[in-house]
């Protein structure tokens, strides 16, 4: 059991009334709020440690340094990997994008992605097609939200360079068995690499790279309770120096001439430029905060209110929830029938509920429901049942003065 005063009085935002009414924050899918750990490492960075990193010989640039590589130590045992195949990002997107723009594979291959993912592990994709005569296939979903696996295999052919699948749903919160997915993907054809999209499933659940045996994962701090701005790409050991530079800049270099450049080898080569080194402090902050809870009870706790959450939906008149089931992170996305989701989300905000509203930065995913967006309440560590009925009630009374 999870102390959930205790968790609640470290996010200070919590305590902020909204037109008059209790916060109720239910848009933790799009960004977390940040517990005052967290908060204070930033502080305490621009009060007592700033300094530029991995370039000055003095005291407080030496210490700034050590404190950001010991970030990239904290958060790379926090998903199990090792800290030379941590790359830190501005964030998931930017991750992807490296990624993306990185790989050395040859014109006119074959990337595979999902029905259900957010733009982001779309477009950089999409555009390597455009530029390289590729083709870019889809995994097909099921009405509930549940990936066509066996379609999967279909799509693979011996032009298949890539699959970048999201572990969870941003829309949904449905998750996908990455594991079997990179399983059977590798028996198939083991130069086929895999990333997967974390940026939903670090927030809510134990992840595990060396296990899930993936090629590259992907997330921000921001969804995690860390700050904005930052992220991380994991890239599997001995991949990292195959992938083509798209970015460089000061701190990739061991030598540079106007005829010639070395790089540096490792994470530093992909991290050009000063980096957001606050955000990244606050990230190991972050981790340190989800480990002293224990990220399996973050997730039993998230599971209850989901439950709990969907059930108490269900009763309601007019509701649509897609993927109406439990094997999800706690994110629900609904409609009601009749109402536009900016209304509700209007209706809602009055009564101080905050949640999204649109397509979520899926419309694929919106077509495949033929809807233009959904109501979306996603749940983090500091959520309580009583918010729930709140919400609840709000809601009710939202239908009721719209109908
Ligand atoms: N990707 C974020 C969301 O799902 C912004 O809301």
């Amino acid at each position: 059991m999870i102390d959930s005063k205790h968790i609640r009085e470290q996010f200070p935002i919590l305590n902020k009334r909204i037109n008059n009414n209790s916060l109720v924050y239910f848009d933790n899918g799009a960004t977390t709020q940040k517990p005052k750990v967290v908060i204070d490492s930033v502080v305490k960075y621009y009060s007592e440690q700033n300094a530029n990193i991995h370039r000055g010989v003095h005291t407080l640039s030496r210490e700034a340094t050590e404190l950001f590589e010991s970030a990239r130590q904290t958060v790379s045992s926090f998903i199990n990997s090792k800290t030379e195949e941590i790359i830190f990002t501005s964030g998931t997107t930017d991750s992807i994008n490296i990624v993306a723009n990185g790989l050395d594979i040859p014109k006119g291959s074959e990337i595979i992605v999902s029905q259900m993912e957010h733009h982001s592990n779309i477009l950089p994709w999409q555009l390597w097609c455009e530029r390289n005569n590729g083709k870019l296939k889809v995994i097909p979903i099921n009405r509930d939200g549940t990936l066509q696996i066996k379609k999967l295999e279909s799509l693979i052919t011996h032009n298949t360079a890539v699959v970048a699948l999201t572990h969870v749903s941003n829309t949904l919160g449905v998750i996908n068995p990455v594991n079997e997915i990179i399983q059977k993907v590798k028996a198939i054809d083991q130069r086929i690499l895999v990333l997967i999209d974390g940026a939903q499933s670090v927030p809510h659940m134990s992840i595990d790279v060396k296990n899930m045996d993936c090629d590259f994962f992907v997330f921000s701090g921001h969804k995690m309770y860390a700050p904005t701005g930052c992220g991380v790409l994991y890239v599997k050991k001995g991949l990292m120096d195959q992938l083509k530079l798209s970015k460089t800049g000061g701190g990739t270099i061991k030598t540079v001439s106007f005829e010639r450049t070395e790089y540096v080898n490792g994470p530093l080569r992909f991290e050009a430029g000063t980096p957001n080194i606050e955000a990244v402090v606050g990230l190991a902050k972050a981790c340190e905060f989800m480990n002293s809870i224990g990220v399996n009870n973050i997730s039993e706790h998230e599971h209850s209110l989901l439950v709990y959450a969907q059930n108490e939906l269900r009763a309601i008149e007019g509701v649509e929830i897609y993927a109406d089931h439990s094997n999800k992170a706690a994110v629900i996305s609904f409609n009601v029938k009749g109402q536009h989701p900016f209304d509700v989300g209007t209706l809602l905000d009055k009564y101080g509920v905050a949640i999204r509203t649109d397509h979520h930065c899926t419309q694929p995913l919106m077509n495949y429901y033929g809807i233009q967006g959904t109501i979306r309440a996603s749940f983090a560590i500091y959520n309580v049942k009583e918010e729930i009925d709140i919400f609840i009630e709000a809601l009710k009374k939202g239908i009721k003065l719209l109908s």
